[in-house]
């Protein structure tokens, strides 16, 4: 019988080229996939056909290029990081996972939908030349820019960014006056699923109309939160806000995990502040991650313009990153092998 899944030399170089990959972070890429520990020359020697491609490695190739979701509804998993409690992280984790996502070799687009920024700001753009290019996101939802050309390659070209501006300060008040305001970022976010394998929504700290208009768009909800009083006392109320989505627009919308970050673990009140953090995580059936702790480079990763996992991979709190970045790949591959199964 013939082999099933067959994959030529020069077939596996433009893909590799395509996800923008050298024959190192192709092996790596396959290795976190199938647990294997492929290097740089097996790679060469593939693409130069002077060794035959497995067959595991090319079905696990064409699976990751094929859309995920054979109904139709594009393949990206679309990743919300919300808090309405400011400074919690939510900007620092969405930089950080956003980089490790694409430094796997996934296509990943973050769109910052606060005007604050941060996000913008964080891979060294400047939103005032973003906002005269054209570039952001108040341009996709309030000037008919199709949100494909409002995209801006970041960090070395590894990823996409939509960026934000000052003028998305004023998105909430626009939004009431659409119809369906609050489904207009879904709309948007929509038309280019297919393009992406993650779609990361950096929110701004508040629940008005553009926070909802992110959580009707998600699959999944990260919620950082620091492990002290006042962060931990908010997190009913987004929970609440996310089971309303759930029943009134967006039934799919799941909770991927509460992430506890600025943590200073020699501190009493902080312990004490994760243990309140566990009992909550119970309370509303969610998972609780790791603490991200307190560490500098967050900080100086905001002032170098990059992410801080890039400028130190080894930075504390590296390890808890990694695993939510596991968490959303085994999410997406989860996500597929239902959709397979439903077009069976
Ligand atoms: N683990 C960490 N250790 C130390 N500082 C951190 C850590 N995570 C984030 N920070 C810093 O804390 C500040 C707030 O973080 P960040 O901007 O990510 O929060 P946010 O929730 O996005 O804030 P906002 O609600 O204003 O959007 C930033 O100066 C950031 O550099
Ligand atoms: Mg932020």
């Amino acid at each position: 019988m013939a082999p099933k899944f067959v994959m030529a030399g020069e077939e596996l170089r433009r893909l590799r080229e395509r996800r923008r990959l050298d024959q190192q972070g192709l092996a790596e890429l396959l290795n976190d996939q199938l647990g294997r520990s492929y290097d740089r020359s097996r790679i060469s020697r593939w693409e130069k056909g002077t060794e035959r491609i497995p067959q595991v490695v090319a079905a696990a190739l064409q699976a990751l290029e094929a859309p995920a979701e054979p109904t139709g509804t594009g393949s990206a998993v679309v990743l919300a990081v919300a808090n309405q409690k400011g400074g919690v992280g939510k900007t620092t984790s969405c930089v950080n996972l956003a980089f490790l996502l694409a430094r796997k070799g996934l296509r990943v687009l973050l769109v910052d939908c606060d005007g604050q920024a941060n996000a913008t700001i964080h891979f060294g753009l400047d939103p005032l030349a973003e906002e005269h290019a054209g570039h952001t996101l108040d341009h996709v939802l309030f000037a008919q820019k199709p949100p494909g050309d409002a995209v801006v390659r970041v960090c070395n070209d590894l990823l996409g960014l939509v960026p934000a501006s000052i003028n998305l300060a004023a998105a909430d008040t626009e939004l009431i006056r659409e119809p369906n305001g609050s489904l207009v970022l879904r709309e948007n976010i929509d038309d280019i699923r297919a393009d992406w394998d993650f779609i990361i929504l950096d929110c701004a700290p508040n629940l008005g109309l553009l926070t909802i208009s992110a959580l009707n768009a998600a699959d999944l909800v990260l919620i950082p939160s620091q492990t002290e009083m006042l962060s931990i006392a908010g997190i009913p109320k987004i929970m609440e806000t996310i089971s309303k989505v759930r029943r009134r627009i967006n039934p799919r919308v799941a909770v991927v995990g509460i992430l506890p970050t600025l943590h200073k673990a020699r501190r009493a009140q902080n312990r004490d502040m994760m243990d309140q953090l566990r009992a909550m995580a119970d309370r509303f059936g969610v998972p609780l991650f790791d603490s991200v702790p307190d560490a500098a480079d967050y900080g100086n990763g905001v002032t170098a313009g990059r992410p801080a996992l890039e400028m130190n991979p080894a930075v504390p709190g590296a390890d808890i990153y990694a695993t939510v970045a596991d968490r959303l790949i085994a999410h997406r591959r989860e996500r597929a092998e239902e959709g397979r199964h439903a077009a069976a």
